[in-house]
């Protein structure tokens, strides 16, 4: 939690505010002092004892519940209302001290930035979105379009009734990661770093299958925890082809999950977004066909690709996320189809690559960085093989 240090600073300065200001009522404690002050020895002690006892009590119940406003102050979405409503002790907080707790709020705002409503660390920028989408994806016309529909619609439902889980497929280097990340980015302050956003990539997390029972305990531990800690929860799966069975499973009862009907509670939104490369050669085939036949690429539409994509899903034998009953029960809400990319794709990536490093380039570099690519099918020479796959790495043979 990045504003961690700041806490315990935030509670001593609250502890000593409380100290200096004299707003402890009289307890019951107060007037039992008075009788036993009477009795000489131990036994007109024990009352004292007892009254600072009591005052030590008021006064941690007290700062509770400056903490309590405070936070709500500049955390509002971590604010629980009950925590502030509650008098345990049956006061109104002092005029006082509300001021104190003002003063404290704006002084701690000029360091940190507070919003007026709602989670800091949701952001939900679909301006930012949409904008990183048409400008920073290159030849991803379908991608962009389903993702920004689904994942706004998704997220202004107001009260939603499952996750939302979408499935992008293609070729490697075809943008699948850059849009997951994109998407983290743009929904969330601190990107793929929130502890609202989790990725998990099948090699480096799930890598043998005799251990799937520690993994299925460990990735919904994961999964709970940050739902925990946020309303708003992302979870990306790279290599969703190579999950294993029971993961995908315990995914399924993930998906199906649905809130409680509370009628006051905060909806819990989640979106899983699953990353392979199952069907990307039958995209391919099918973008292939549709443009030899004299089809524009901005022409395909999702109607074009996704049977294709579902049917080759269905066939490829023995894959267990195709045949995941994530796909076969429609828990999947849409798949996402990358196109493979085409030599002036390859040229845009090579000059944002150029243009991200602070790098001089000419037109003929990027020429000459697209052309270090393999293009496919040996006749036509049309496509990437590997998409714009590290494009920031070979920039650097190439400057001018
Ligand atoms: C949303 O993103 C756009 C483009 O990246 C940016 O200019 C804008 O300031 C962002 N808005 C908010 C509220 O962060």
């Amino acid at each position: 939690m990045p504003r961690g240090p700041w806490r315990p600073l935030c509670l001593c300065l609250l502890l000593l505010l409380l100290l200096l200001h004299p707003c402890a009522p009289d307890g019951p404690g107060a007037a039992r002092l008075g009788e036993g002050a009477e009795e000489p020895g131990w036994a007109s002690l024990w009352p004292g004892l007892q009254h600072l006892q009591q005052q030590l009590r008021t006064a941690g119940a007290l700062s509770r519940r400056y903490w309590a406003l405070f936070s709500c102050r500049v955390w509002p979405g971590e604010c629980e209302e009950d925590e502030v409503a509650a008098t345990p002790l049956g006061w109104s907080l002092p005029v006082l001290g509300q001021q104190y707790v003002d003063k404290l709020a704006a002084w701690y705002c000029r360091f940190q930035d507070c919003c007026d409503s709602d989670d800091c660390r949701i952001s939900n920028n679909f301006t930012g979105l949409d904008s990183d989408l048409s400008v920073r994806l290159h030849g991803q016309h379908l991608a962009r379009e389903l993702v920004l529909r689904t994942v706004r619609g998704y997220l202004e439902t107001p009260l939603p009734d499952k996750a939302l889980a979408l499935s992008f497929h293609g070729w490697s280097g075809t943008g699948k990661n850059f849009v997951a990340r994109i998407l983290a980015e743009n929904l969330y302050r601190d990107g793929q770093k929130s502890p609202c956003v989790r990725v998990f990539i099948a090699t480096i997390h799930f890598p043998h299958s005799k251990y799937v029972d520690l993994y299925q305990d460990w990735l919904l531990g994961q999964m709970q925890k940050a739902q925990q800690r946020c309303r708003q929860t992302l979870f990306i799966f790279d290599e969703a082809e190579k999950l294993h069975p029971e993961l995908l499973e315990l995914l399924r009862l993930q998906l199906e999950h649905r809130a409680p009907e509370k009628p006051d509670a905060r909806p819990q939104r989640s979106i899983f977004v699953f990353l392979s490369n199952l069907g990307g050669s039958a995209i391919n085939q099918a973008v292939l066909d549709l443009l030899r036949a004299g089809m524009s690429r901005e022409e395909i539409t999702i109607d074009h690709l996704g049977p294709t994509l579902q049917a080759e899903m269905a066939a490829s034998p023995g894959n267990s996320f195709g045949h995941s009953h994530l796909v076969k029960e429609n828990l999947i809400d849409t798949f996402v189809p990358f196109l493979p990319l085409e030599f002036h794709h390859v040229r845009l990536c090579a000059r944002d690559a150029f243009l991200s490093q602070d790098l001089a380039y000419t037109e003929e570099t990027l020429d000459r960085v697209a052309q270090t690519m393999t293009y496919i099918p040996k006749e036509e020479q049309r496509f990437s093989s590997q998409g714009c796959k590290s494009i920031s790495q070979r920039i650097h043979y190439f400057q001018p």
